[in-house]
């Protein structure tokens, strides 16, 4: 049965070009709305920038722009990238956008009148970077120093807005007991248990230190906090307080997010400021806040700071988009950190791409055009392969419902090297040369043929374009943009008769060294 799917990324702050790091939450958003989109859920995937701040600020400044000018030129290169990326958004949320602030404004307003924002003093020691506040002993516990960004933190005091967060301690804490699927994985779900029991103070939720933000509008001296700000997005792009009726009706779809999807550092932000805020708007909470883990390379976790960061344009250049976006996903189990390196890729794409997907796809392909004409034999009654795809099958629903993303690719590959061992088995080149066994022949081509395209098909959210050219190699490209989650996915579907037809290999071997061949 199908139903709605919302699915979010954090909003990227425009401040440098974005990294790998920055692509793989994007692209995980992304492999989760294709998928849904392919079960025939009504899909909504968002993602935007978050583009407010002291820190955007002082890079503006410092680059000699204003701040308007400098977000705008990052935000095209955003935009742009994900565009390389294939990455499929419904919307794209700036929150320099006007239909954004005037949502801020509303919900800082209301908030205001019911009492949950109130005005008061604030002192405390500030980081810029984290646009966060610390008490006098989180300062001394760091040594006065931000361990995030390596910069001094400041003693900053000013009046303030405070949003009444401690009131919604008790309530939040139930929610998450009774929602066990709220906070995921369970390991930051009892971290985050664990940090809400220690007591939610009061937040300061406004700044008069910096002017680029979303004013408070009854009091423009202040700029919103911008984590509020920031967390809105969730909201604003949906068309709540918009005052339009379709987007209004927009949000009624949509809203509660299925998954947020964050990483580890922010989980904290979206599962406490986030379900809060929500409780006092009297609306619901999403669903899972999945918080997926940091790619880090052997020197340590990627900053622009540490001059480390690997850029995915670059890397799209040499090893193809459709292989950077399936190394992503399988390379890292969902939720915990992974480490980066150019070796690890080389290595999955050799193995998993070359030698037995594309291998997979290419011989059964090659091996129909030279024993059988070209044209899919009878449909095989041998079992093997028919249970082999209906394990991994299973499997891959499981792994995906569960945003297991990388078992769900296993699954997918599990099929794959199954198949290529039956090859190995079955050798049709000597059935070939027995014309006894002609029917025989058919059977298993009919099998490689059916199990290539089965795993193309639970690919595709991975890889679309892959998939695509695979179906229409198989003769079946005009069947593939119906293609729907499970139906598609039955075994024996390749229709008898069909012509099958090689392109050039998908993914030719590289050396096995980076930057030994320059590629295709
Ligand atoms: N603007 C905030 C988010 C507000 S959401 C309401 C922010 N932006 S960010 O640009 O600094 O980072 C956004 C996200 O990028 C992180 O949460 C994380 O998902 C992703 N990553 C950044 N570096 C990463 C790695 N090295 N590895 C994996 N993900 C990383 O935080």
């Amino acid at each position: 049965m199908s139903g709605k799917f919302y699915v979010t990324t954090p909003i990227y702050y425009p401040s440098d070009r974005l990294h790998i790091g920055h692509a793989y939450t994007t692209v995980a958003a992304d492999v989760l709305a294709r998928y849904h989109r392919l079960k025939g859920d009504d899909t909504f995937f968002l993602t935007g920038t978050d583009e407010h701040g002291q820190k955007i600020q002082r890079k503006a400044l410092q680059a000699g722009k204003s701040p308007q000018e400098f977000v705008d030129e990052i935000v095209a290169g955003i935009k742009s990238l994900w565009e390389l990326l294939d990455i499929s958004y419904d919307d794209f949320i700036r929150t320099t956008e006007e239909r954004h602030k005037r949502v801020v404004q509303k919900i800082f307003r209301r908030l205001f009148e019911q009492g949950d924002v109130y005005k008061s003093q604030y002192e405390g020691w500030y980081c810029a970077d984290c646009e966060a506040f610390y008490t006098d002993t989180q300062a001394r516990e760091r040594g006065g120093v931000c361990p995030d960004h390596d910069r001094p933190f400041e003693r900053l005091r000013e009046e303030g807005y405070f949003f009444r967060l401690a009131r919604y301690q008790e309530r939040l804490l139930r929610y998450i007991e009774e929602h066990p699927e709220f906070i995921q994985p369970p390991s930051r779900r009892n971290e985050m248990v664990n940090f809400i029991r220690q007591g939610l103070e009061d937040l300061c939720v406004s700044r008069t230190t910096f002017d680029w933000g979303v004013k408070v509008p009854f009091d423009p001296a202040h700029v919103v906090y911008v984590w509020i700000d920031a967390l809105s997005n969730y909201i604003s792009a949906l068309g709540y307080l918009s005052g339009d009726p379709e987007l209004e009706e927009r949000f009624k779809r949509y809203w509660p997010a299925d998954v947020h999807l964050v990483g580890k550092e922010i989980v904290r932000f979206h599962t406490v400021i986030w379900p809060c805020l929500l409780m006092a708007l009297d609306l619901p909470l999403p669903r899972c806040v999945f918080g997926h883990g940091w790619l880090v390379l052997e020197s340590g976790k990627m900053s622009k700071a540490r001059g480390n960061v690997v850029d995915p344009v670059e890397l799209s250049r040499t090893y193809g988009v459709e292989a950077i976006r399936y190394f992503l996903v399988r390379e890292i189990p969902f939720g915990a950190d992974g480490f980066y390196s150019e070796e690890a890729l080389l290595t999955r794409y050799n193995a998993d791409l070359a030698n037995d997907f594309g291998n997979l796809v290419w011989r059964s392909i090659s091996m129909t055009e030279q024993f059988l004409g070209g044209v899919v034999g009878m449909t095989s009654r041998d079992g093997v392969l028919r249970e082999a795809a209906f394990r991994a099958r299973a499997a891959y629903e499981e792994a995906m419902e569960g945003l297991r993303l990388d078992e769900a690719v296993g699954a997918a590959m599990e099929l794959v090297r199954r198949t290529n061992k039956y090859l190995d088995e079955m050798a049709p080149w000597a059935l070939a040369r027995d014309p006894g066994s002609r029917e025989r022949l058919e059977e298993v081509l009919y099998g490689a043929l059916e199990a290539a395209r089965l795993a193309s098909f639970m690919l595709a959210p991975v890889m679309p374009r892959t998939a695509a050219l695979v179906w229409e190699q198989l003769g079946v490209g005009e069947m593939f943009p119906r293609a729907r989650w499970p139906e598609s996915a039955a075994w024996g579907l390749l229709p008898p008769g069909v012509r099958v037809r090689k392109k050039e290999p998908l993914f030719p071997r590289r050396k096995n060294s980076p930057g030994e061949d320059p590629g295709p």
